[in-house]
């Protein structure tokens, strides 16, 4: 079966969170350190290599969503998340019009 035509929405789990909430079962840790770069930056290189290692499986299939989220991904800094989403646009077909979301 050929599934090209059927689009694909590409969620990225950011786990950090200022603290964890005692009912909360997602995957999600407390941060060790605000903003530490070094941190972000490593989870992001792990992030790309498995993306580029699994991208045998999309093909041809266009990206219409990416959706970050958590945990709380809004403490990532800002360039990381620019960065992120600039190395995932050169690697992916993401569609004229495609969606960003982050929550
Ligand atoms: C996992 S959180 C991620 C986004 C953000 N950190 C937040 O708390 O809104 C997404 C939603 O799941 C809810 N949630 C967390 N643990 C839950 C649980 N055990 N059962 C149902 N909802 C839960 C949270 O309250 C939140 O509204
Ligand atoms: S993901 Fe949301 S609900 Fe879970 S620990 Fe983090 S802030 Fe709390």
């Amino acid at each position: 079966m050929n599934n090209n035509f059927i689009k694909i929405g590409l969620y990225i789990h950011i786990p950090w969170c200022i603290k964890k909430c005692p009912y909360c079962d997602f995957n999600s840790y407390k941060q060790t350190k605000e903003h530490d770069i070094n941190i972000e930056k490593s989870y992001i290189k792990h992030l790309l290599t498995d993306l580029q290692n699994n991208l045998y499986l999309i093909k041809d299939r266009k990206i219409n969503t990416i959706f970050i989220g958590g945990g709380t991904p809004s403490l990532f800094h800002p360039n990381s998340i620019k960065f992120l989403i600039y190395a995932i646009k050169k690697k992916l077909k993401l569609l004229l019009t495609w969606k960003l979301q982050l929550k």
